[in-house]
């Protein structure tokens, strides 16, 4: 049985982050999103509850996902649910010297292979933290992320308003 990880923050889940799971999602048996807990970033926006419930929503027309949290080594947590192969979308040559040293890491510590797929290039621009950025002063993400997420982001930022 083949089981993928998409790891990620998600904060919050976009249409790019959505185009993978789903490609995922065709080509393994079952595909673990993996949240992490701990992301070496900067204070999140959502909670991870939050996050979680969003790409629940999101993904719930697709039988063969669950979403998980994970902290500490990626590679760990692969290795305690069974899963032989990480995900991940390379949206353009920058993403991929970053991803490409993850990559040959996580095969050194544990042997798992990461398979990556192109984004979809209506998504290549896309990343969670400009559709933040955008959400924060106004703009429409509507085209970026799914609608119920657009509404939590408009409700975050109009909260931090009162
Ligand atoms: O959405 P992000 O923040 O770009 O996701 C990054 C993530 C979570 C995939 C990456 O930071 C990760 O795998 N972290 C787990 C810690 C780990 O295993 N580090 C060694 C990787 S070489």
């Amino acid at each position: 049985m083949s089981i993928a990880l998409c790891p990620g923050s998600f904060d919050p889940v976009t249409f790019g982050h959505l185009d993978i799971i789903e490609r995922s999602s065709r080509q393994f048996d079952d595909v673990i999103v993996a949240v992490i807990r701990n992301p070496q970033k900067a204070q999140s926006l959502f909670t991870l509850d939050e996050r979680q419930q969003m790409l629940r929503d999101v993904t719930a027309h697709l039988p063969n996902i669950q979403i998980e949290f994970f902290k500490g080594l990626l590679v760990d947590f692969a290795r305690d649910h069974g899963a032989n192969a990480i995900v991940k979308g390379l949206r353009a040559v920058s993403d991929f010297d970053y991803e490409l040293q993850m990559a040959q890491m996580n095969q050194r510590l544990s042997g798992i292979e990461t398979f990556f797929i192109s984004t979809s290039p209506q998504h290549s621009f896309l990343s969670s933290s400009l559709v933040r950025e955008v959400a924060r002063f106004g703009g429409d993400v509507s085209s970026m992320v799914p609608p119920l997420v657009a509404k939590r982001l408009n409700e975050r930022f109009l909260e931090g308003e009162r």
